[in-house]
């Protein structure tokens, strides 16, 4: 590269790999990307269809996003002040990196706090943001390690802390009481809990917020059928709100996203629950079969993806699946405890059954 263009690149920029997604030939099922397949009802394509062909082309966007707020507010429980709303939660931690960056003391950097494994964008936004990450590892049951963590947060004052909870890629909820000491312990910093996935899950903690007003609850869309539309948002202090708000780019959200997602909030939201409730079953289905295949485990799970240990290396269960037309991620490139594990997403009926005969044709 160019000495004089490399000079003016931060030097975290040289250490990130751009985000490429696998797109190998002749693949059937699409396992890898945490998407839900297609739902069985209408209802929510003709929403969107409808919505988008009301869209007024030649203006800009709402910037305030007046309609999908007191859409996602109705449906959360959340006052329209107090929600960030970006491109995709992707939008919404890039914000955060950009707003909450104040270095503490004499540090030269703010950090951010995570588990790992974990979402890898928290780094990856936290790196190209020029925040430091400190990442501590899940304990044996994919859980949180308090005391580690604890220890972490007196000793680096974290602006961020990061909690994925179920957690991307294990898919298990924390347990609530260790998130409840991570929150006594953290009560300077700001923490996300990202509930990216809580719609498999059951209830959100987002009533924590009344105790905890350095809580921000982080959500999609993306996870429930609709990734295209690009939805994602903060729920947090309504003054820090007004405040990260100022950081955003005026029209980060399309017409189309906009309308498209308030018109599924408004008069669709019964189909996105059913399509929810269709794909938590065929989760119960799947992992029922893979736990009674000889040498795998499955972490329960409470998202829309599955966590496999394998018998066989991750590596050559995923070049075996993909052979089959079926793509699924394989953490073996970590290396570690990661080694066997496989990060298997719920897709249609049809998918799953390719994919279970595809992890049988593995071990027989
Ligand atoms: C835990 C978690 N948070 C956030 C996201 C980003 O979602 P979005 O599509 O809203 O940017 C993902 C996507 O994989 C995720 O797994």
């Amino acid at each position: 590269m160019n000495e004089h263009l490399a000079a003016l690149l931060r030097p975290e920029i040289f250490d990130l790999a751009a985000y490429v997604p696998a797109s190998p030939p002749g693949i059937v099922a699409h396992l890898d990307a945490n998407e839900a397949p297609a739902p069985r009802s209408a209802a929510i394509g003709d929403a969107v269809r409808r919505a988008i062909a009301g869209v007024t082309l030649e203006r800009y966007p709402d910037a305030r996003a007046s309609r999908l707020k007191a859409a996602l507010a109705a449906r959360t429980g959340a006052r329209a002040e107090e929600l960030l709303v970006g491109s995709g939660s992707d939008e919404v931690i890039a914000l955060l990196s950009t707003a909450l960056a104040r270095p503490r003391g004499e540090a030269p950097q703010a950090t951010v706090l995570t588990p790992i494994p974990t979402f890898v964008m928290y780094r990856v936004t936290a790196r190209a943001h020029g925040l430091k990450p400190i990442e501590i590892p899940l304990d044996k049951t994919w859980d949180l390690d308090v005391p580690t963590m604890t220890r972490a947060i007196e000793l680096t004052r974290p602006n961020l802390v990061y909690i994925a909870s179920p957690n991307n890629p294990t898919g298990n909820r924390m347990t609530s009481d260790r998130i409840a000491q991570l929150l006594d312990a953290a009560k300077e910093s700001f923490v996300v809990l990202d509930e990216a996935y809580v719609d498999y899950a059951g209830d959100s903690l987002r009533a924590w917020r009344a105790k905890y007003p350095n809580l921000g609850i982080l959500r999609t869309l993306s996870k429930i059928g609709l990734a295209a539309l690009r939805v994602g948002w903060l729920e947090a202090d309504a003054d820090l709100v007004a405040q990260v708000d100022k950081a955003r780019q005026p029209f980060n959200l399309s017409a189309t996203s906009q309308a498209a997602a308030a018109a599924v909030l408004e008069e669709a939201w019964d189909a996105v629950r059913e399509h929810v409730t269709d794909i938590v079953r065929e989760r119960e289905r799947v992992a029922s079969a893979v736990t009674a295949m000889a040498g795998f485990e499955v972490t329960p799970s409470a998202a829309n993806f599955l966590w496999i240990k394998t018998p066989r290396s991750a590596e050559s269960t995923s070049a075996a699946l993909r052979d089959r037309g079926i793509l699924v991620r394989s953490f073996h490139a970590t290396g570690g405890r990661l080694a066997h594990q496989l990060r298997v997403t719920i897709g249609r009926p049809s998918d799953n059954d390719l994919l279970l005969e595809g992890l049988r044709a593995c071990v027989s």
